[in-house]
């Protein structure tokens, strides 16, 4: 059966939400890798205990993760504690300059216990060419990983 692989992102202009197709295309382009894309306000506890490894994708609003990300995290805190320590994650952020809510969303990441894969990878706005290539390879990294 083909391992899984959530993608939790939020998105209000479309940026956020194109990164996570590409890093989908990426968790897809692995051979036994499949990728399950939802947004923050539909996904829920049972997503993050059903995958394998997640990527998480926020856009940087006021230098913080999304609200609808930080939601997501808060509603599944308690639910998966202790039932995701080491899952693999992966993060991408995109930005209009700054991208610092990266730190929000890493220091999130260690409270679950999730072991990063890779680095954070920032995005300025919508993903151009250069920036759909390392999102692909994010999602593939990430997928190699749950093999
Ligand atoms: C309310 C709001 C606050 C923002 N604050 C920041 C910011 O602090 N730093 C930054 O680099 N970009 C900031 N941006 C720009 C967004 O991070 C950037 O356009 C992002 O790609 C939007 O993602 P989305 O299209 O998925 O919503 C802000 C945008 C909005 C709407």
């Amino acid at each position: 059966m083909a391992r899984t692989v959530l993608v939790v992102y939020h998105s209000m202009g479309g940026n956020t939400a194109a990164a996570a197709e590409i890093v989908a295309e990426g968790i897809r382009s692995v051979a036994g890798a499949d990728a399950v894309v939802k947004s923050a306000a539909e996904a829920g506890p049972s997503d993050l205990l059903a995958c394998d490894g997640v990527c998480f994708g926020s856009p940087d609003y006021f230098s913080y993760m999304a609200g609808m990300l930080k939601d997501f995290f808060d509603r599944t805190f308690y639910p998966t504690q202790g039932q995701v320590d080491d899952k693999p994650c992966a993060i991408f952020i995109t930005h209009g300059g700054g991208g610092s809510a990266s730190t929000s969303v890493e220091k999130i990441c260690r409270s679950f216990r999730f072991k990063q894969v890779g680095q954070t990878l920032l995005v300025r706005g919508k993903p151009d060419d250069a920036a759909r290539t390392k999102l692909r390879d994010l999602g593939a990294l990430l997928a190699k990983t749950v093999l």
